[in-house]
């Protein structure tokens, strides 16, 4: 996967970029999404399903408290928020939550907050990393990270 850099100056601009990013996508791909409080996860998932279901008017909201979404997108998406998980059982968390069933190879699955998986879990296939940047006039930089 290619790595990039780049800054965004509004939500059209996310927009655009989540569409060229959905075409990459393969279901059974396990993407982290990180980068600290209202850097733009949720709203870059928001965008990706859009453009995944286009004419389905899904709405995404913050999978904070409920752990995971799941959205009727193609492929379909899972979503989900490690912020809440306890920090030293994070796997164990998921476990039992059942989200090895979206591992089967159907599903796209989102994971915001995943710098907070254990390194050793090797589940993502790569990352995206959103920055709010006040020095550039609130402009966001996306990063794409490879993972394994
Ligand atoms: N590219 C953007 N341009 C303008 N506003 C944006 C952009 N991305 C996000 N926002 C706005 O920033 C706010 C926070 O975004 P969002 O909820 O997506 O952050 P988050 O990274 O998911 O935060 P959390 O860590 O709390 O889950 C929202 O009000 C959203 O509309
Ligand atoms: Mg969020």
């Amino acid at each position: 996967m290619k790595e990039f850099s780049l800054t965004i100056k509004n939500e059209k601009q996310l927009g655009v970029l989540a569409k060229k990013i959905a075409k990459s996508l393969k279901p059974g791909e396990v993407i982290g999404l990180t980068g600290g409080l209202g850097a733009g996860k949720t709203t870059f998932v928001r965008h990706l399903v859009k453009a995944l279901a286009p004419k389905k008017n899904i709405v995404v909201q913050s999978p904070t408290f409920g752990l995971i979404h799941q959205y009727a997108t193609r492929p379909p998406i899972a979503h989900f928020d490690l912020y809440r998980l306890p920090e030293k059982a994070v796997m164990e968390t998921l476990e039992t939550t059942g989200f090895r069933d979206f591992l089967d190879g159907k599903w796209l699955v989102l994971m915001e907050w995943s710098d907070r998986l254990p390194q050793e879990s090797a589940l993502l296939d790569a990352e995206i990393h959103f920055e709010f940047t006040a020095a550039e006039q609130s402009r966001r930089v996306v990063g794409w990270v490879k993972g394994r």
